[in-house]
């Protein structure tokens, strides 16, 4: 009889280093950004790595295997809800995903938030949730015995969105204190910006705002920035930060957040991105966006070295494989 000799299953722990400090993330809801400081930051980092190294080695591993993910999204997403299955499925796990409308699920009959996260807890071991309204994901929170985790509530935050741009940042210029950042478009309803800048409180940076009066970054956010004591500028034109920028996080003016379509006409076409406009900046710098885009940052920049919001999206799977470990108990 021939003998087969079977490959060993990849050991995941061979990459794991050992981790000296617990990450005090088991079993936590992921609400806000104000939940890392900078120790927690680290490490969520150090196990995307992992991830990372993990992923492009043997694509995958069966760490949460057994764990089942509940994906709820009652707003549009290709990113996040697709980078969170990813996740959850190249660690093993399952999704049960509620994320092509919810209007296909009992939702649409009038299902209240609590009563449809007390109905998916009973199947799942963490729930992730887009919701419009602002503080809505926390009241799930509050209903659920599972870790329910923030991917977008109205234009409050975006935690997860935040940790891969801080690691995507760290990724391409190999550090965060000392950088000037700025950022361009809607920061008054970005939720993006919002978890993004609070997030960067805890660093040595200058932060430039470009926006038009009417998106300016809401004032309790700007006083967070100040009581940090940043250098912090605000500005209407690109041209004043172009030069000097070390990241240049782009965003959308999101027609959905506008009660008056009339304003968002004014404002929609204010800023965009351009291979002409990157000749005015530094060789070493980048370019982000959250996305989706709809016009901020021209196609002829995606061939430039500097256009790192691919290399973003794809940070974003590693981040979040490392938080459903984090969450799951898997440090
Ligand atoms: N960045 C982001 O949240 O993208 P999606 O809306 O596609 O999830």
């Amino acid at each position: 009889m021939q003998t087969t000799i079977l490959e060993p299953l990849f050991n995941f722990e061979n990459l794991v280093k050992p981790v000296h400090h617990s990450n005090g993330l088991t079993g936590q809801d992921i609400i806000s950004v104000s939940q890392f400081d900078r120790a927690r930051l680290a490490y969520i980092f150090s196990r995307a790595h992992e991830m990372r190294e993990m992923v492009g080695r043997v694509g995958s591993t069966d760490l949460l295997r057994g764990f089942i993910l509940a994906c709820l999204f009652y707003e549009p997403s290709t990113r996040t809800s697709a980078s969170f299955i990813a996740a959850m499925e190249r660690l093993g796990g399952s999704v049960i995903p509620i994320t092509q409308g919810v209007q296909f699920s009992s939702v649409s009959k009038g299902e209240t938030l609590a009563d449809t996260i007390r109905t998916l807890e009973q199947y799942a071991d963490v729930i992730v949730l887009r919701h419009p309204e602002t503080g809505s994901v926390q009241i799930a929170a509050d209903y659920a015995n599972v870790p329910v985790i923030n991917a977008g509530d109205g234009i409050g935050e975006h935690p997860t969105q935040a940790l891969l741009d801080l690691f995507t940042i760290q990724e391409e210029l190999g550090t965060i204190d000392g950088l000037k950042i700025a950022m361009v478009g809607d920061l008054r309803y970005g939720r993006t910006v919002h978890s993004l800048t609070k997030l960067l409180t805890q660093y040595r940076v200058s932060l430039r705002f470009v926006s038009p009066e009417i998106l300016r970054l809401p004032l309790v956010i700007m006083n967070e920035v100040i009581d940090a004591g940043l250098d912090v500028r605000e500005t209407h034109d690109v041209a004043d930060v172009i030069g000097d920028a070390d990241v240049l996080y782009v965003t959308r003016v999101q027609k959905e957040r506008f009660s008056d379509l009339a304003q968002y006409e004014e404002v929609k076409n204010l800023y965009e991105i351009t291979s002409e406009l990157l000749t005015k900046a530094k060789q070493k710098m980048v370019v982000m966006h959250p996305l989706p885009r709809v016009g901020e940052i021209h196609y002829n920049v995606d061939s430039d070295p500097r256009a790192a919001y691919f290399r973003q999206v794809k940070n974003g799977m590693y981040i979040r494989m490392a938080l459903l470990a984090a969450v799951l108990g898997k440090a």
